[in-house]
């Protein structure tokens, strides 16, 4: 069995994921789902990165230590994956102890091939990049970040280096060599100048950071975050830490060790990654792949440029895999891609809800009213759909093997499209009237259904949750465990056809455009209240003074009815008693508290917040919760006080 390592970045802990970041880990889960399916033996992983002066910055404005902000985002990343519905085999956090064994392991190899010189190091650094810069590389007077626009420092300390300048040569040989190495080509390319530009020397450890791995050897230094992120891909596998079979069979006789990254850090990985593995000894990745960046308003998605698309919102009402089909289906693999509320909305009305759903939907009613709540009786081995369902699955897989993610899943809506025009003109609805439980209707409902079947099958890795619904709604059984059931026929005569539930209910776009961009605070009020956002977000602004606290009138109030908010599994709908007024409020707190065991209970809330719509419900106000690791706790007064009774 041929074996296949996929790993995804690992991402700073910083700050919240946003689009950007779960846009690698969803691609990887697609790659790794599609490979399981193929049959190979798969290891996928993913992480945080969790050292270095970023870290250490944003955790002390937030007054926190470094390991209490990573914990924090850590819990979001897993909450997160789950309701994406990711498969990951690891999660490594690079301030696991395993972690810190493989980076001494590395290091260890790499001083025994004389790389590594100590010497003294100057330059404008950027701490959001931890990268020295050339006065070249700045931008303008002020001497900007190329890559962040902020400002760099001058630095000046002893630092060991390690001889990157060596590996020039067989770096090139490596891209040259390999048309696997690096991809896109494009990629290639842009690397290979770099590199034939000249190397020098990279310092790997800093004597001005605490909070990062100690640098074996060197006392006083730290190991500079790259060398230390990088080797997460091998530390995870066991590498340098004896038990290390899993370090055996993906990374060193591993058939294939994929590497997926976005562009801007395509260099980390091409250059310095690579000649780190080779002056320790170990196998390269067999590719680097550098796919593009989310754009929003055309600007590269991103938390300090405020565009950021707001992925609960998203989760919540799109669901997991519609996400997942979106971000594959929008983005070239490789080229950027611009998001837009519009432009997700669009895609999910109609290919999901129009496309697949009503597709599944139709067939799924008919076949039960005519066959008696079965799949139709007569399987059909000859008909016009079969050579395009053959064509589609030849596309689907050539499409898959060379990580086009957006042609695989166009393949199969052609195939959809024609399994509808097939329909449309037999007109089964009309000949039903005439004909009855006919063979020949049997034979062309039981054709659209086996193209669904088909559709369903080698979505698998695209929505790992609805594509079994949709396997199962069409009589289909249980989710194959192969890809030869991508081959016709595999749908089972008369088996039953449960309920038909709806899969994509369709979004009305206006209202939607409307709900998503109109009340940016309800990212906070719905946070505050137990959403995910909360937590880091709202301690960004650090000092108010008394008068602008007193800005926010906080007053108790009696809950006096409570119901869940349609279609939400987050929103609670209550009706709250302020004494002199009675006040509709939605809050986040479906998943913690029961609607009826609110009743009665006094809250505190935010009486003077502006009226916003969630989910179609007006809001007029917020209801105070503490964020216990993404659970809201409602807060009461020690003892029951009028209700109206500010809160100070
Ligand atoms: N910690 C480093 C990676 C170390 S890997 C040994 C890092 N982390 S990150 O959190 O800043 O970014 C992680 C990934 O998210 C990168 O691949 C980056 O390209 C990706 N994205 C961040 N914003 C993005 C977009 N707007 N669009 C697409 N991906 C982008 O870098």
């Amino acid at each position: 069995m041929s074996t296949f390592y996929v790993t995804t970045p690992i991402y700073y802990v910083n700050d919240l994921p946003h689009i950007g970041h779960i846009y690698t880990t969803v691609v990887s889960d697609v790659v790794a789902r599609y490979r399981r399916l193929a049959g190979e033996r798969v290891y996928f992983l993913t992480g945080t990165d969790e050292h270095g002066q970023k870290i250490e910055r944003a955790a002390a404005e937030r007054g926190m230590a470094p390991i209490e902000l990573a914990d924090r985002v850590v819990s979001r990343y897993h909450e997160l994956w789950r309701e994406l519905g990711i498969s990951h085999d690891d999660f490594i956090r690079t301030t696991e102890e395993r972690h810190e064994r493989g980076v001494a392991a590395i290091i260890e190899r790499i001083r025994e091939s004389g790389d590594f010189y100590v010497d003294r190091h100057e330059g404008w650094y950027c701490a959001a990049c931890e990268t020295f810069y050339t006065e070249k590389e700045l931008v303008g007077d002020e001497r900007l970040c190329p890559d962040h626009g902020t400002p760099t420092e001058w630095k000046s300390e002893e630092n060991v280096f390690f001889r990157l300048s060596k590996y020039a040569d067989r770096l090139l040989e490596w891209y040259r060599d390999d048309p696997r190495s690096v991809l896109p080509e494009t990629r290639r390319n842009e690397v290979r100048s770099f590199v034939e530009g000249g190397l020098k020397d990279l310092s790997v450890s800093r004597t001005s950071l605490d909070w990062g791995i100690p640098f074996p050897g060197e006392p006083g230094h730290t190991v500079y975050v790259w060398l230390d992120a990088l080797t997460n891909y091998i530390s995870a596998l066991g590498f340098g830490q004896g038990g290390d079979e899993l370090y055996r069979t993906f990374w060193a006789g591993g058939d294939t060790r994929l590497q997926l990254v976005g562009k801007d850090i395509l260099r980390f990985h091409a250059v310095y990654w690579p000649a780190f593995l080779m002056s320790a000894g170990l196998p390269l990745p067999t590719t680097v792949w550098a796919h593009g960046w989310w754009l929003r308003d055309q600007k590269k998605v991103s938390k300090s440029v405020g565009n950021v698309p707001r992925l609960d919102h998203l989760i919540e009402r799109f669901g997991g895999d519609s996400l997942r089909y979106f971000l594959l289906r929008e983005m070239v693999f490789g080229q950027d891609a611009s998001y837009s509320d519009e432009g997700f909305i669009e895609r999910y009305n109609s290919d999901l809800a129009n496309d697949l759903g009503n597709t599944v939907s139709r067939l799924v009613t008919l076949s039960r009213n005519i066959f008696d709540g079965r799949t139709p009786p007569t399987p059909c081995d000859d008909n016009p759909l079969i050579p395009v369902a053959r064509e589609t699955v030849r596309a689907y897989r050539e499409a898959m093997d060379a990580y086009a993610f957006q042609n695989a899943l166009q393949a199969l809506w052609r195939l959809l499209a024609e399994a509808n025009g097939y329909l449309v003109e037999r007109e089964p609805w009309k000949r039903v009237k005439e004909e009855g439980a006919s063979e020949g209707l049997s034979r062309v409902l039981w054709n659209g259904l086996e193209a669904v079947r088909i559709v369903a099958t080698a979505l698998l890795p695209f929505m790992p949750a609805i594509a079994p619904r949709v396997l199962r709604a069409i009589g289909a059984g249980e989710p194959p465990e192969g890809l030869d059931a991508l081959a016709w026929g595999g749908l089972p005569t008369g088996a039953p056809l449960p309920d038909p539930e709806p899969l994509f209910p369709r979004i009305d776009k206006a209202a939607y455009v409307a709900e998503a961009t109109a009340p940016e605070a309800a990212d906070l009020r719905v946070g505050r209240g137990g959403g995910k956002d909360a937590p880091v977000e709202t301690t960004e602004d650090t000092m108010i003074s008394i008068d602008q606290f007193f800005e926010t009138e906080l007053r108790v109030a009696t809950v006096r009815a409570a119901e869940a908010v349609p279609k939400s599994n987050k929103l609670l709908k209550l009706t709250v008693d302020l004494g002199d007024e009675s006040r509709t409020v939605v809050a986040g707190i479906a998943k913690v508290y029961e609607p009826e065991a609110l009743v009665g209970k006094q809250v505190v809330i935010v009486a003077n917040l502006q009226p916003a719509k969630l989910m179609g419900v007006e809001s007029q106000g917020m209801v105070l919760a503490a964020d216990s690791e993404g659970r809201p706790i409602l807060l009461h007064p020690a003892e029951p006080v009028p209700n109206g009774t500010r809160v100070r």
